[in-house]
């Protein structure tokens, strides 16, 4: 019916200290046994889906395919990029990779590090889109948004189009008082990441506003090898290509766009306290993993890994004890985590 593209390249830095560059936020169990990559494929069961492919680093491949052995997907293909280009080339890699063959398959592209709660809703969804993408159309799923997020794509909504509206408007990233000023109005979806189209209408539209990526990708792919489950591709091609992501490559430009609504208790787990909300709470709004003692406390997240920890009198703090760094933040200001991360970089 479909290929599921999986886009696990990123680098999950607000995760920090357990989201490490050899070790990014997609490849963690952070919401439950199994890690946020093995329950997207997972969350895929019973939609008759083909077997996925999956598109990450070349440093992640044995996580990548570990992950996949142990849910029994061993059989998916993992596309390794030798360097990262953002998500619009990782795509195009994908839709090339699939019309290879003379074959235009729908394209159900999906980021490895969501959480989403209800899998029924988020299948209902994915089923509804499936006639709109066959009639060529780029669809995109939209979040009801909470509040003025400036990480997120915003999707302003046109008129009705089968399950879904007509995107009048697509913006990455708002600032601050943009974002503001669309939630106001009531008319605007959060763009979840999750996109579905054929893979020809894909490379067609990016082809249109981006030319130069379609054939670094196309030369990327044009030389690849294949061993097991792994397809490489020519790395001196590929690191050629301009990095841009799929948001600001084709779905801001692209008229031919539309939003099926999500809504399914989605998080895309960008901070400590987007996690602290997904995660099962005590009475007391605690989300403890590990050894914890907590007295007095309320509203925290306590991550431990391998030493107890305790708590006494404190609130809406994120405490994550790891083997070789803790990090104790208040909640309200987990955007700088990734700072940190930058610290130590450039620390060396
Ligand atoms: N293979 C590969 N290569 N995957 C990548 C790369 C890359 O170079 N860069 C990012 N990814 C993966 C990430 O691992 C993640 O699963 C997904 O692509 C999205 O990338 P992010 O870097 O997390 O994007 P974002 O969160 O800033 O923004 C996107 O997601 C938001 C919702 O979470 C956009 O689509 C926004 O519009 C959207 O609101
Ligand atoms: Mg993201």
């Amino acid at each position: 019916m479909f290929l599921p593209v999986i886009m696990a390249g990123g680098s999950g830095s607000r995760l920090w200290p357990l989201s490490r560059h050899l070790y990014p936020k997609q490849f963690l169990a952070l919401t439950g046994e199994r890690t946020l990559l093995q329950d997207t494929v997972i969350r895929l069961e019973g939609l008759g889906a083909e077997s996925p492919l999956l598109i990450c680093n070349e440093e992640h491949r044995f996580l990548a395919a570990d992950q996949m052995r142990a849910i029994d997907k061993e059989q998916a293909t993992i596309l390794l990029e030798p360097v990262g280009r953002n998500t619009a080339p990782a795509i195009a890699l994908a839709a090339l990779l699939a019309t290879q063959q003379g074959q235009d398959p729908l394209l159900l592209v999906l980021a490895a590090d969501h959480f989403i709660q209800d899998v029924a809703r988020f299948q209902e969804a994915i089923r509804a889109a499936v006639p709109l993408a066959k009639q060529g159309k780029l669809v995109t799923f939209g979040i009801v948004p909470s509040r003025p997020e400036t990480g997120y794509g915003y999707i302003k909504r046109g008129g009705e189009i089968g399950a879904g509206f007509a995107v009048s408007r697509f913006e990455e990233k708002p600032d601050r008082e943009t974002a503001e000023s669309y939630l106001a109005t009531g008319e605007y979806y959060w763009n979840s990441g999750i996109f579905m189209f054929r893979a020809s209408r894909y490379l067609e539209e990016l082809k249109r506003h981006n030319p130069e990526m379609v054939a670094a990708c196309d030369r990327a792919i044009s030389n690849t090898q294949t061993d097991m489950h792994f397809v490489r591709i020519d790395a001196e091609a590929f690191k050629a290509c301009p990095a841009d992501s799929i948001d600001y490559a084709v779905m801001e430009k692209t008229s031919d766009a539309v939003v099926v609504p999500l809504d399914a208790r989605w998080s895309d787990i960008g901070s400590w306290s987007a996690l602290w909300e997904v995660q099962e709470q005590n009475a007391d709004g605690n989300a403890f993993r590990g050894d914890v003692i907590s007295i007095g406390s309320k509203n925290n997240l306590v991550h431990a890994e391998g030493r107890l920890v305790a708590v006494i009198g404190v609130e809406d703090l994120i405490v994550v004890e790891t083997k070789d760094a803790v990090l104790i933040a208040h909640k309200d200001q987990v955007q700088k985590v990734k700072d940190v991360v930058e610290q130590i970089k450039s620390d060396g």
